[in-house]
């Protein structure tokens, strides 16, 4: 089924890590140390590293998403039963460059000349996200690279979707979040934005109190959901 466009969008807002990056880049590009574990080790990293972001909010204990992920990073290796400093180091000097969708700088393109202003709002860590989107070659398609850092608490706390509200003027309703994690749509939609869930894997929809507006499976489709 076609997805019905979405009217009125003055903005456009990505979800980063799993949206524009692909997380299992980095695992994948160790292959040659990690062999047949590398799957196993890029699941139990990103599901080690979301749930210490919902767990650390829980607990009012907030450390940036660099240490959270080096965390979930040791967490993760121990799961598949891997010690090594120095695969450690790659794994995390990998995620500072992962690769990106193919589709998200056509999206991003597409969307950046119907005039409406793009950002990022991720739970990265500035560093992380200046670097990321500089190896992806994304800075001159994006207005701006909002990070929870600024408000201290992670995804899908409202604060981070309030900081987009805030930094880009415009009302909750007309902007357009976008994120291939369903939880964050769900954050985002409860929030009061329009949220496009890009359902890369064909996953089954999250039972949360809030849903997306409209569900695709790559993000070059988006630009005509918004009439772009
Ligand atoms: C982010 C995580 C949720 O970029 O993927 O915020």
């Amino acid at each position: 089924m076609t997805p019905q466009a979405i009217a009125a969008i003055e903005a456009c807002v990505f979800d980063a890590y799993g949206t524009l990056f692909d997380v299992a880049s980095a695992a994948h590009n160790c292959i040659d140390v990690l062999g047949n574990k590398a799957d196993m080790l890029a699941t139990q990293w990103r599901t080690a590293q979301l749930q210490y972001t919902w767990l650390r909010s829980l607990m009012g204990v907030h450390a940036d998403f660099w240490q959270v992920t080096g965390e979930a990073l040791d967490y993760a290796m121990d799961v598949v039963g891997i010690s090594d400093d120095a695969l450690r180091t790659r794994l995390m000097d990998l995620y500072l460059v992962l690769a990106t969708y193919p589709d998200a700088k056509i999206a991003l393109k597409t969307i950046r000349r119907s005039e409406r202003p793009t950002a990022i709002l991720s739970n990265g860590s500035p560093k992380m996200l200046a670097a990321a989107v500089q190896s992806a070659d994304l800075g001159a398609l994006l207005d701006h690279v909002l990070s929870v850092e600024e408000v201290g608490i992670y995804k899908p706390h409202p604060r981070v979707y309030q900081l987009a509200v805030d930094r880009l003027h415009v009302t909750a309703e007309h902007i357009c979040f976008v994120s291939s994690n369903g939880w964050d749509v769900a954050g985002a939609s409860a929030f009061g934005m329009k949220a496009v869930w890009v359902n890369r894997s064909n996953s089954k929809r999250e039972r949360l109190p809030a849903g997306p507006t409209a569900e695709i499976s790559r993000l070059d489709e988006l630009p005509a959901l918004l009439g772009a």
